[in-house]
Order: structure tokens, then sequence, then C-alpha cells
């Protein structure tokens, strides 16, 4: 999850027993030049930084285990060949890294070009999909694993709203390979819905943002816990659109985004690059750093209205698991007939 880094909140994901991930889209923001700070992605060559912080997390992460994300999308295509350099050649240089490194997620883009690469690495290969055609596509790809992420997601999401109660049983339907649900999951019964729905687990991002060992700027994490389930809204972001925490920024981003490109709201992609748009998204993530609530540009998912504190993570995926085997285990005595 960009802009920030991602570093402490996947070591401390992946010591907590879940996957953690490693983003790396924040250093693409880095290198533009949006300047965001001491806790910004690093600025410099994709391929070293991503080297040093799979060494990094691989000596930081006890026994878990970690990946790392790369969108795969036109306008990251050249920094993602560096990026998937980095983490075949960490994979085959030691023994040590491949043990605890251990999968890839690519998002926002077509996972065929990238076959032969990422199946050189012999790394768990998961893929982001936003509908049943994606998904087949991840089969074509030779994907070992599928992500289904509905339109509530925070970040970046897809125009066609399509949600994750619908999204996910219809791609478990359609494709061989596990599917992952993600988009709207915040606690113990999502888990557990989620596997009623043929997932074999869930991806969460809003949720994580919100722990003490998340690598985001604390005024983030209290905005999270400031919404409702309605203070979320999808406008115009850097690869497509972007679901964003409501304030003033984001509604006057949506707003222009309907005045200057309304075609955007039916699924064609933007063409103007319009400056007045970008001066919007820059100086959103600048007052970031300026503990600047109403200008800054949060990105978040519908789930931040049922988030109401920071746990430190270890505590949040036990919470979430606890929850979890509850609710399964109390259904059939709940609704199955003797
Ligand atoms: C702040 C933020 C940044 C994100 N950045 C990325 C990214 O760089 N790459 C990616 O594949 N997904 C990204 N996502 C999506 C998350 O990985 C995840 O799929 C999504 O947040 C799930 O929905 P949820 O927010 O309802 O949990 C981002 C999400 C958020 C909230």
């Amino acid at each position: 999850m960009g802009p920030f880094q991602t570093n402490k909140l996947a070591v401390a994901v992946a010591n907590a027993g879940a996957l953690g991930i490693l983003s790396t889209s924040g250093i693409v923001m880095s290198n533009l030049g949006v300047d965001l700070g001491p806790l910004a992605a690093e600025r410099g060559d994709p391929y070293q930084i991503v080297k040093k912080w799979i060494y990094r997390a691989a000596e930081a992460v006890e026994d878990g285990v970690f990946g790392i994300n790369v969108m795969v999308s036109a306008e990251m295509r050249d920094a993602a060949k560096e990026f998937i350099r980095a983490a075949v050649d960490a994979r085959e240089e030691d023994g040590k890294i491949r043990k605890k490194f251990r999968a890839i997620i690519t998002s926002a883009g077509d996972p065929v070009p990238w076959k032969d690469t990422i199946k050189s690495a012999d790394l768990v290969w998961l893929h982001v999909v936003p509908s049943v055609r994606a998904a087949k596509r991840c089969e074509k790809a030779g994907v070992d694993v599928v992500i289904a992420s509905g339109h509530e997601a925070g970040g970046h999401t897809h125009w066609e709203p399509v949600h994750t109660i619908v999204l996910v049983p219809a791609v478990v339907e359609e494709v061989n390979i596990p599917v992952v649900a993600a988009g709207g999951f915040a606690d113990g019964a999502g888990l557990a819905a989620a596997l009623a729905l043929g997932a074999v687990g869930i991806q969460m991002g809003t949720r994580f943002i919100a722990t003490q060992e998340s690598d985001f700027v604390q005024m983030w994490k209290n905005r999270i816990l400031k919404c409702g389930e309605r203070d979320s809204i999808v406008a115009r972001g850097f690869v497509g659109p972007l679901r964003y925490l409501k304030n003033r920024a984001s509604l006057q981003l949506a707003q222009i985004t309907v005045e200057k490109i309304p075609n955007l709201y039916i699924g064609q992609p933007d063409t103007t690059l319009d400056p007045d748009i970008f001066k919007i998204e820059i100086e959103g993530h600048l007052a970031l750093t300026k503990d600047d609530e109403e200008k800054a540009l949060f990105y978040g998912g519908e789930v931040a209205g049922r988030i109401k504190d920071i746990p430190p993570v270890k505590e949040l995926v036990e919470r979430i698991v606890t929850q979890a085997e509850g609710i399964i285990k109390s259904l059939p005595e709940k609704y199955l007939k003797n």
C-alpha cells in the first residue's frame, strides 16, 4: 500500500502469522518527486531499493513469511520490471531469503506478460482482479492464487461497482485456482463470510493501516477511526479510479472528476491529464506531511466505517482468527437440524 512504505507493517504481519506484503508503489511516487517526508518510500534505483528491503525484512521476520506487491499497469511497467527482477534475484541469491520471502502479488494490469519472469523465481504468485474475466486471464498466465477485490476496497478500484459479496463467489465458481477475498474485511465475521463464499482467506488494506506498527502517518490512522460506512468516495487516481476517505480534498477531486473527465465514471481511461486535477492530487499528498486533515488525500475503503481502534498487528490478527473460529463453530448449533 502506497504512498508510504509498508516495511514495518509487513514484518509485523508476517510475525503475527499472516502474509506480510512490502509495497513498492511508494517508490514510484518518490521517484516522481512527490516528497512525503521521513515516512515516504525511498527515492532512487528501484532494483536496489527493493533488494535492500527484501533482505532487511528477511532479517526482521522471525518464523513467518512475507511477499512483495508490484503494480503492473502501463504507467508502472518500467519500474515493475525492476521490482520483479529484484525479487527474482533476491530469491536466487540466498537460501535464507528463499525460506521467508515467498510471495509476489501483482495488481492493476494484465498478468500474462509477466508469466515467464515470475514463474522462474518459484514464488507463490497472486494477482488482484476485479472480474471473472480477469480471473480467467490469471489462470492462463499460471497465477497460483487469485485475489478477487470488490468495489468497496480502499485505494485503486474499478468503476464497475461489483462488490465483494457478488464478485468472490462468481470468481470461485469460474476458476480452478484458490481465491482470496479482498475489499471490506476488518474482522472475524468478514473472514468467516469469505470462507463461506468459497475463498481460502482474506486480504486487508484499510484495517492494517490503523495498527500500531503501520508505517502510515498518525493523522491517516486517526482519520480512519472518524469514518462511518458512507465516508469513502471514488475519484480519479494515479493509475485509474481510487477510493478515498471523504474529506474536503477528496470531495473536490470527485467533483472535478465529474466536471472534467465524466467518462472516467463509465470506465474510460483519463486521456485529459488535466493540470487542475494533478494539482489537487499532488497537494493532497503533500498535505499528508503537514497534518492538514481536510487538504490531505487519504486512500481508504468503505470498511473504514467499521474500524474503531488502532491495535498491535498480532492482537488484531489473533482477534480476527478467534472471532472467525467462534462464529464458524456456532453456526451448526444455530442453523443446522440435529
Ligand atoms: C492506502 C492504500 C494503498 C493501497 N495501495 C495499493 C498498491 O500499491 N497496490 C495494490 O495492489 N493494492 C493497493 N491497495 C489495495 C489493498 O492492497 C487492498 O487490496 C485493499 O485495501 C482491500 O480493501 P480494504 O481496504 O477494504 O481492506 C491499497 C489500499 C489502500 C487503502
